[in-house]
This record gives C-alpha cells, sequence and structure tokens, in this order.
C-alpha cells in the first residue's frame, strides 16, 4: 500500500541519526514525527537541532504513535533485529541501519515478520547509494569496461573532520564503545570487519553487475591495527577516528578474497591504512572494476587522493587505446569526513530519497531485508574462513558453524 505522507519516527541518535534526519528534512514528502533515545538529554538536544515536535525516551511508547507510519532504527546493531521485529508488528514501515542482524535466524525472523505484516524494510546500505558508486555502475550497465570480471577494493585511512564524532558521552550504549564488543556489534570476535564488511560485500557485488559472491578466502593476521593505532602516537594523528574504538581481542583480517557464482570474476580486499610501518597516500575507501575493455577506478567513503594528470579526480574510466575519462562528484562535502566525495552527507540522503519514493509508489525499495541478511550472510563465511585458514562457502555457512 503506497502512503501519500512519510511520517517518521527514528531510534538511537548517535552518529547515523544526524545524516538520517538531515536527509528527511530535505524532502517535502516526509517529515520526522518524533525521535527517540534512552539518553533523554541527547534527545533533547537532538529535537531542538532539528526542530522535531515529539521525544520519546522508550521506543515501546514511540510505536505507540499513531502519526508515525515509518521508524527508523538507527541503534546498535544488537538492537536493530527486535526493534525491526517490533516496529512490524505496530503495523510501521522500517528502515534499519546496516548491519541488518547479528545472526541468520534472527535476520530470517524480521523478514518472516515484516513479510506476515505487510509492511516496507529497507536496510541502511548506504555505499551501494554514494553518488560516485552509482556512476560507476552505471558505465558498467553502459558497457563502457566490457564484462566486469575483477573488482579490487582498498580500504585506507579516514580523516575525521575536527570535532565530528562525539564520543564523550557516557551511559554504555550511547557511545560507540559497543562497536568493538561481538556481543554488540556481531563478529564472532570481529566485531569491526562485522560492521564494515557488509558494506565492502555489498559493494562488490553491486558493481559486479549483482552477481552474487560465491566462495570467501580471508586472511587473519595476528597483529591488531587497532592495537598498533593504539600504540603508535603518529598514527594516531593521522587516524584518529579510529581511537574511537577500543579492541575486543588482537587479531586483525588485512585481505579478503573472493569468487563469484560466475566463474571468470574474482574479487579483493584489502586493508591499506598508514600502518605497521605501510606508507599509502590514497585515503579512505576506493574500489578499481576491470573488465574486458577497460576498467574503472572510483573514490568511496572517506576517499582522497585518486590522481590523473596531476588532477584529483574522484572517478577514472580507462578504455583501451588511452582513451580516459574522468569524472568529480562535488555534492557540498561530508559532515563526517574529510572527503573528495560526499558520503555521509549525499549517500544516505540519496538512499533514504530511494525509501521514501518505494513507500509513495507503493512499490519495493532497493536494498531490503534479503540483501542485507545475504552480506551478514557472506561476512560470516569470511570471519569463519579467517579463523579456519581456508576458503568457506557462503551457501554452507550457518549459525552453529559461525559461532563454533
Ligand atoms: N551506514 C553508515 O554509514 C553508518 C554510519 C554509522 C553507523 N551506522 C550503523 O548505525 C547503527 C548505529 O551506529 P552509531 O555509530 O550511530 O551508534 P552510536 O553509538 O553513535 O549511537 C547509538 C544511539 O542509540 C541509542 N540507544 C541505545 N540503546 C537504545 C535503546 N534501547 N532505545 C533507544 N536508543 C538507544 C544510544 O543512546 C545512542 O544515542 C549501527 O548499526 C552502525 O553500524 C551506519
Amino acid at each position: 500500500m503506497s502512503l501519500t505522507k512519510v511520517r517518521v519516527g527514528l531510534v538511537g541518535l548517535g552518529l547515523a541519526a544526524s545524516s538520517h534526519i538531515k536527509a528527511y528534512q530535505t524532502n517535502s514528502n516526509c517529515e520526522v514525527t518524533a525521535v527517540c533515545d534512552i539518553d533523554v538529554v541527547q534527545a533533547m538536544l537532538i529535537a531542538e537541532q532539528y526542530k522535531i515536535p515529539k521525544i520519546y525516551s522508550s521506543y515501546e511508547e514511540m510505536l505507540k504513535d499513531k502519526e508515525i507510519n515509518v521508524v527508523d532504527i538507527t541503534t546498535p546493531t544488537f538492537l536493530h533485529a527486535s526493534m525491526s521485529i517490533a516496529a512490524a508488528r505496530a503495523g510501521k514501515n522500517i528502515l534499519c541501519e546496516k548491519p541488518f542482524c547479528l545472526n541468520l535466524e534472527e535476520g530470517q525472523s524480521v523478514i518472516n515478520e515484516v513479510a506476515a505484516a505487510g509492511v516496507s524494510l529497507m536496510v541502511g546500505e548506504s555505499y551501494v547509494f554514494m553518488t560516485s558508486i552509482m556512476k560507476a555502475r552505471a558505465l558498467i550497465d553502459q558497457g563502457e569496461i566490457g564484462k566486469p570480471q575483477q573488482i579490487r577494493e582498498r580500504f585506507g585511512t579516514w580523516l575525521q573532520r575536527p570535532g565530528a564524532l562525539d564520543t564523550e558521552r557516557e551511559s554504555s550504549d550511547s557511545h560507540r564503545g559497543w562497536r568493538m564488543n561481538s556481543a554488540k556489534a556481531g563478529g564472532a570476535g570481529f566485531p569491526w570487519m562485522f560492521d564494515h564488511c557488509v558494506h565492502f560485500f555489498a559493494t562488490a557485488e553491486y558493481l559486479m553487475q549483482d552477481i552474487k559472491i560465491k566462495e570467501v578466502y580471508a586472511l587473519k593476521s595476528n597483529i591488531s591495527w587497532m592495537n598498533h593505532t593504539k600504540m603508535n602516537d603518529k598514527n594516531k594523528q593521522e587516524n584518529s577516528e579510529m581511537h574511537t574504538y577500543r579492541p575486543e581481542e588482537s587479531g586483525d583480517i588485512p585481505i579478503i578474497t573472493w569468487t563469484y557464482e560466475d566463474p571468470a570474476c574474482q574479487g579483493v580486499w584489502m586493508r591499506a591504512e598508514a600502518l605497521n610501518g605501510k606508507y599509502d597516500p590514497m585515503y579512505g575507501f576506493s574500489a578499481t572494476i576491470i573488465g574486458d575493455k577497460g576498467m574503472i577506478e572510483v573514490l568511496g567513503e572517506g576517499g582522497k587522493g585518486l590522481m590523473w594528470n596531476d588532477k584529483n579526480v574522484h572517478l577514472i574510466l580507462h578504455r583501451k587505446d588511452f582513451d580516459t575519462k574522468t569524472y568529480r562528484f562535488d555534492e557540498g562535502g561530508d559532515d563526517i569526513w574529510q572527503s573528495e566525495v560526499s558520503y555521509y552527507s549525499c549517500a544516505h540522503r540519496n538512499q533514504i530519497n530511494e525509501f521514501i519514493d518505494s513507500l509513495l509508489a507503493g512499490k519495493l525499495p532497493r536494498y531490503r531485508g534479503e540483501d542485507g541478511y545475504h552480506h551478514v550472510k557472506t561476512t560470516m563465511a569470511a570471519i569463519c574462513s579467517a579463523k579456519d585458514g581456508k576458503p568457506v562457502n557462503v551457501n554452507n555457512i550457518n549459525d552453529k558453524k559461525y559461532n563454533n
């Protein structure tokens, strides 16, 4: 059923929330009716800052609000499934931040409850809504690089905008300390990877024209990049964002490789922070997609440092015979990172506009519960592979294997 006006109640007022609120408030078919947080002071501050009329400190109370027809869940990951299920039972449409769930059982329960309630659910997978990444996909669909066959993702340091991340809040779930605790962030000992890998795998399939990843092989290193950055003052300067996180245990996954259902295609993700003596002049997330007729290099979240002929660019399309084209996407910057492409400001807005448009048209949104579930499963396969030291088929993953 389509809506005529989208009225949002947003729960969890931390890092992700502001980008969502700003995005809703730029769409005339939508208003943010209420905000909710267990931290009432934070709820009052956000309500005042964005002129939002209603405040709740109890999610259950907010769900009783009849004015609200969409619930946006930007709470820590361990709350995503239970809050989505409660929202579906209350008849609300749902936008739930990534990662969709902590395990497959709870992810499947959400999918079932959403179907039973007949509401719409979109998962907040913002990487595939970045303007630069969507342009890369459009160029691939236009045949500019021929058949895409390999993707190389690299993950460099993020440079935080001064003061952008509030890490001073006290109560246990109202600062990002939970992200380094597997019980709350997921990951069975690799919480940071669980939080981020869903982005990397979603992008890897999106840029391979939706061909599914079949098998993953992840390398485990006993040196934790997080411990390393904690100890190294020089890196602290360069890598300030990372210091908001505290490691749960040592050990890291620096490289993941994978194959796709199409045997001609493969991918690799690699960590490229300036640590352990590595020097890399590029920042943030970037990807290279190689086809049989050309290649695309593209910047993503926090991306900086892609150069062509002494010019800073955001996307390079290399075609045969040196027929090269470059692109920039100047969309007014990023609220959080010093980033050449706009992530927090624009990718979240693109994603929320997609959700609002789908609700108004009575259509399913792009990136649903099934997609979120699939990329959580692929991430679980990567974590199992790192622990076991061998390749893992995504289809063979289940909660029992993952938790062993
Ligand atoms: N797509 C993205 O770019 C992106 C960016 C940041 C975070 N995220 C995701 O968004 C989610 C939230 O992350 P964050 O960094 O914003 O977290 P955060 O720690 O900054 O904020 C979480 C907020 O939830 C509140 N909260 C906790 N329990 C609650 C409850 N029971 N009821 C109401 N409020 C409650 C906390 O008080 C806090 O204000 C995570 O799943 C994270 O992975 C996505």
